[in-house]
């Protein structure tokens, strides 16, 4: 009986702490690195030594299971009711008491601004930095409680089962295929001028885009969630798009920080 219900536990937690994928994940730090400005190359050697953005990308997914980092789950996502336009939404989003992305990316922010925080404390927010800018690109990171955005939807794609956040955190990710260099390299194709606008949107704005992108994917979900070949070419540039702007915002914060 202890085994029968312990292996789905298992499986469920697993489904849940993969956020972007470390692939995603990486790729968006891979493209911030070659966005920073020199003093903030600088700043984040002086606290990450040899490792990258992209190695550190995945480490809030690494501790997430333990109980010791269990009070940090909530921080990668945030759940708001349907419906909103964006000034509701907006003021939804920046009253809420219990913890959340927007607050935990605040939270980073303040900490690595905040020079009596100690070295280690600034590691640890840039870390999380890096990983949930990355988190909040992803549209079912701003779902429903009630499917735990789209944990609890089921799909399929090419016949195999699944379920709809999954697919967005690393379903169609895995599905291209490439490493997370290939994938930076294939995202890291945006004009000028449209990253120019993109680093001027404050983060309520980045979890709007989100939330809006998500009310889509249920859509389609609900129409059919049985995906086939069509799906990934119908997403794929939508996937580039939000893992270009998570590593281009993620590199004007951190430029803005250091500046
Ligand atoms: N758990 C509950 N809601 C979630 C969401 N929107 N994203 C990720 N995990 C969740
Ligand atoms: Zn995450
Ligand atoms: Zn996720």
């Amino acid at each position: 009986m202890l085994r029968k219900t312990f292996i789905p536990i298992l499986l469920l937690a697993s489904v849940l702490l993969t956020s972007w994928g470390v692939i995603g994940h990486r790729a968006i730090g891979k493209i911030a690195e070659s966005h920073l400005t020199n003093k903030a190359k600088k700043a984040v050697v002086h606290l990450l030594g040899s490792e990258s953005l992209a190695m550190v990308s995945t480490y809030p997914d690494e501790i997430r299971p333990y109980p010791k980092y269990a009070y940090t789950a909530p921080w990668h996502y945030v759940n708001l009711p349907e419906g909103l336009n964006y000034n509701d939404f907006s003021s939804q989003l920046k009253s809420m008491e219990k913890p959340n992305i927007y607050k935990a990316l605040n939270n980073c922010i303040a900490d690595l601004k905040n020079p009596s925080k100690s070295k280690e404390e600034q590691v640890f927010a840039l870390k999380f930095l890096v990983h949930l800018v990355g988190d909040i690109h992803q549209p079912m990171h701003t779902g429903h409680s009630e499917d735990s955005g789209g944990n609890g939807i089921k799909i399929k794609l090419m016949r195999k089962e699944g379920n709809l956040h999954g697919l967005w955190d690393s379903g169609l990710i895995d599905y291209a295929g490439m490493s997370y260099q290939e994938l930076a390299t294939a995202c890291d194709v945006t004009k000028k001028k449209d990253t120019k606008i993109w680093v001027k949107d404050d983060i309520a704005k980045w979890a709007f885009e989100s939330y809006e992108l998500s009310k889509q994917l249920y859509a389609e979900a609900a129409k059919n969630p049985d995906f086939d070949y069509d799906y990934y070419p119908h997403h794929a540039d939508l996937v580039k798009k939000r893992l270009a702007q998570a590593g281009i915002r993620l590199a004007a914060v951190l430029n803005e920080i250091y500046r």
